[in-house]
């Protein structure tokens, strides 16, 4: 009797094992993984697991994303790039991702001199960014309204220049 409840039972067995495994597969396979791996979140701290970097770490939650730190970068201040330097590499992970998060701390009332950089370096470039969405964080130990309202306004600027649909501040 038990010997006749198992066999009937196993291909149930079977099925549920087939589903659960397909189930595990498709979730980190495919559209999602793809999806998730064009969230770009670009550090212009310093520190690259510092408040920023919690912050984004805060706002991707269990979505995957890719951070990448521009102090890791050598981008030369525009009137200074001698042959070349990492800036191209910066922006092809702007042009792989989908949806962009810029993370900056309030150094003197101002975005971060790595990011301003980053932005300035853009004066020869032609591609657009279109089809990408980008969000900001701003931080510090004590940022007034208009501070971030400055910061912000660079960056909506920077995103209407080049195509990218500006969507606000991270609160
Ligand atoms: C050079 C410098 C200037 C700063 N100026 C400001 C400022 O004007 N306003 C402010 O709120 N915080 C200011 N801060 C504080 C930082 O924004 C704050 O410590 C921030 O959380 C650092 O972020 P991080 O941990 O990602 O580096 C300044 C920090 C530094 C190093």
């Amino acid at each position: 009797m038990k010997k006749l409840a198992f066999v009937l039972a196993l291909p149930v067995i079977v099925v549920i094992f087939l589903a659960i495994y397909f189930a595990g597969n498709s979730s980190t396979k495919g559209e999602n993984v793809k999806m998730s791996n064009r969230n770009l979140f670009i550090n212009a701290s310093q520190n690259r697991n510092g408040n920023t970097a919690k912050l984004a770490k805060d706002y991707f939650g269990n979505q995957k994303y890719k951070q990448i730190n521009l102090i890791d970068y050598d981008i030369k201040q525009l009137g200074q790039v001698k042959g070349t330097d990492d800036f191209e590499k910066v922006r092809s992970e702007i042009e792989e991702a989908e949806n962009i998060v810029i993370g900056t701390p309030v150094y003197w009332s101002d975005m971060t001199g790595l990011l301003k950089t980053f932005i300035d370096r853009h004066e020869l470039v032609d591609e657009r960014y279109n089809d990408k969405n980008i969000k900001i964080i701003v931080q510090g130990s004590g940022p007034t309204d208009k501070e971030i309202k400055a910061i912000s306004h660079i960056i909506e600027h920077f995103s209407e220049r080049f195509g990218m649909e500006y969507r606000g501040v991270i609160k």
